[in-house]
């Protein structure tokens, strides 16, 4: 089935997290027609699981200077500096539009907004809502905004492609009402303009935070439509997942409150990796974990939270239950007493640096196609992302995207983006420009001994071979699996089938691009790498924190 809605083709909005519904919200308020789909109910984001908060300036004795330096600083140096700027100049103006449609940022008795404190930061400037539960609050009141506008909504949309006509976006292919018992239908919608806020990937790895949805879904139609990806190898791994049960977030805001990272026999051991310790950039600490990991045969570290608060065990119990109420719960379930006895954790798959190419507007370089929150790659975090700038980055560029796109669409041109180079599109472009001995055509045609694909098996294939710490021989091998699986993949029927087959090339360009990148930097860290040298602007960075904290 073609639609076409009254009135010629408006504006499709795939995906329905923070990024894609405040694009949603501020097109429809600027007079475009917009439909929003998402693969499941409008809630089931990942913004939802978002618990730490969202940074911004917003206290009088913070600097915007001073957030522009940590996000560079955490991101290793390749940032965009121009859309950090934004992100940061930007971001409190969004922060304050959250407050008007309704988020409840917790506030002290003053009235005052509460501070939180996360790693890399130099000051506490995330703010929360319901303790831990920022991002429920925030998916909450931006979908009760969003049922009340104009926009119109389709849930169970599975995207399965973009339609291209003439080199530019004209529209989405979709799935449509699939359930355990019913295919679904295949419907086209054509669009104008088409926004993928289709979010991550963490069900690359074996190991995640994020929740089954997030497949890569719009990566990888961007892929097979043309549009440029970058940053795929940087992938951030969070530091402290529950290793018990469920893979469960354990925010990096507990140990802004002062809890510790223990080894198994009780010795503190973050401050060997970086001297910030526990608050040294997320990458960093989630490497150390691994290490001491190593070092203990795979055993869990803890994450000591028996000292913070106070000295009276009840009265910290009482602390920890109000300040993170979530966790509390998951740790309480788990039949563990964090106010009594530090908690075995261990590093997950987090959040994807890298995603579809764009400038400031998110605009890809495919006429048509806009790209916000996770699936963009706008230049903001670089090689490693500042905690708490996910929801804020969401926010911001997507506002900017849905402040633009029914003037682009008014325009008829499609400014493109500046200084973009195209990222490696195939790994024989790869082993071409690099000499990297592990994706030659020779190799590929040896194949490897490949184990029967399945997604747990892709799963621990990146876990093992494209995860925290990487090498050649590991990512060749990845390479090689993955394309050996590639040229086995049927034609897919069910959403379930299309999720593989989107991550399986998500992997296949991740895997090159992390061959590609020969050195170490931020997440992407190579045991047979050289680090990277820091760029020249980042070392004048680096010097002028360290003054303005000294
Ligand atoms: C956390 O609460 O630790 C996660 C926050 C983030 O990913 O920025």
């Amino acid at each position: 089935t073609v639609h076409e809605t009254a009135g010629g083709p408006g504006t499709i909005v795939v995906g329905s997290g923070i990024a894609g519904l405040l694009t949603a919200l501020h097109a429809v308020e600027r007079g475009c027609r917009v439909t929003l789909v998402t693969k499941d109910v409008l809630e089931h984001a990942n913004t939802r699981f978002a618990q730490g908060g969202i940074a911004g300036v917003m206290f009088d004795d913070d600097r915007a200077d001073d957030h522009v330096r940590d996000t560079l600083v955490a991101g290793a140096g390749l940032s965009d500096p121009a859309a950090v700027r934004v992100l940061v100049d930007e971001g409190p103006a969004r922060i304050r539009e959250l407050i008007a449609l309704g988020v409840a940022f917790d506030r002290d008795d003053t009235g005052g907004f509460v501070k939180g404190l996360e790693a890399a930061h130099s000051y506490p400037r995330i703010l929360h809502a319901g303790g831990d539960a920022t991002g429920t609050a925030i998916e909450k009141a931006l979908v009760a905004r969003l049922r009340a506008s104009d926009v119109a909504v389709i849930e169970h949309a599975f995207l399965v492609d973009l339609v291209v006509t003439d080199g530019r976006v004209s529209g989405v292919e979709l799935i449509v009402g699939e359930t355990d018992a019913e295919p679904g239908r295949r419907e086209i919608i054509t669009a104008a303009a088409v926004v993928l806020a289709t979010g991550g990937a963490g069900e690359l790895y074996a190991h995640s935070t994020n929740p089954e949805v997030a497949t890569g879904d719009g990566i990888a139609a961007a892929i097979r439509a043309g549009a440029h990806v970058a940053d795929l190898e940087f992938f951030q791994f969070h530091p402290t997942v529950l290793a018990v049960g469920d893979s469960f977030l354990v925010s990096e805001a507990v140990r802004g409150e002062g809890a510790t990272l223990v080894d198994e026999r009780g010795r503190r051991f973050a401050f060997d990796a970086h001297p910030d310790g526990e608050l040294a950039p997320r990458d960093v600490v989630a490497r150390a974990i691994a290490r001491q990991m190593e070092a203990q045969q795979g055993r869990p570290v803890f994450l000591d939270a028996t000292h913070i608060h106070s000295e009276d065990a009840a009265e910290r119990a009482a602390f920890l239950a109000r300040r993170f109420p979530t966790i509390d719960r998951a740790v309480r379930e788990r039949g563990l007493d964090w106010a009594r006895e530090p908690i075995p954790v261990t590093p997950a798959a987090h959040y994807l640096m890298g995603g579809v190419r764009t400038d400031l507007f998110g605009r890809t370089t495919l006429p048509g196609l806009y790209a916000v929150g996770e699936a963009a790659r706008t230049g903001v975090h670089g090689a490693n992302r500042l905690a708490s700038n996910s929801l804020l980055e969401g926010a911001v560029f997507g506002a900017r995207a849905g402040d633009v796109i029914a003037t682009d669409a008014a325009s008829g041109s499609w400014p493109a983006a500046p200084g973009r180079r195209p990222a490696p599109q195939s790994q024989s472009a790869i082993a071409q420009a690099t000499g990297s001995p592990f994706v030659t055509a020779e190799r590929q045609d040896r194949g490897v001994d490949a184990p029967a694909f399945s997604r747990a098996a892709l799963q621990e294939l990146l876990w093992d071979d494209a995860g925290l710490v990487r090498d050649d021989a590991g990512l060749g091998h990845a390479a090689s699996v993955i394309s050996t699986w590639r040229t086995q993949q049927r034609t897919p029927v069910t959403e379930h089938d299309f999720e593989d087959e989107n991550l399986l090339l998500v992997a296949e360009h991740l895997v090159a691009a992390a061959l590609a990148r020969r050195e170490s930097v931020g997440a992407h860290f190579r045991s047979d790498g050289t680090p990277a040298e820091a760029p020249a602007h980042l070392a004048e960075v680096r010097s002028a924190n360290a003054a303005s904290h000294s």
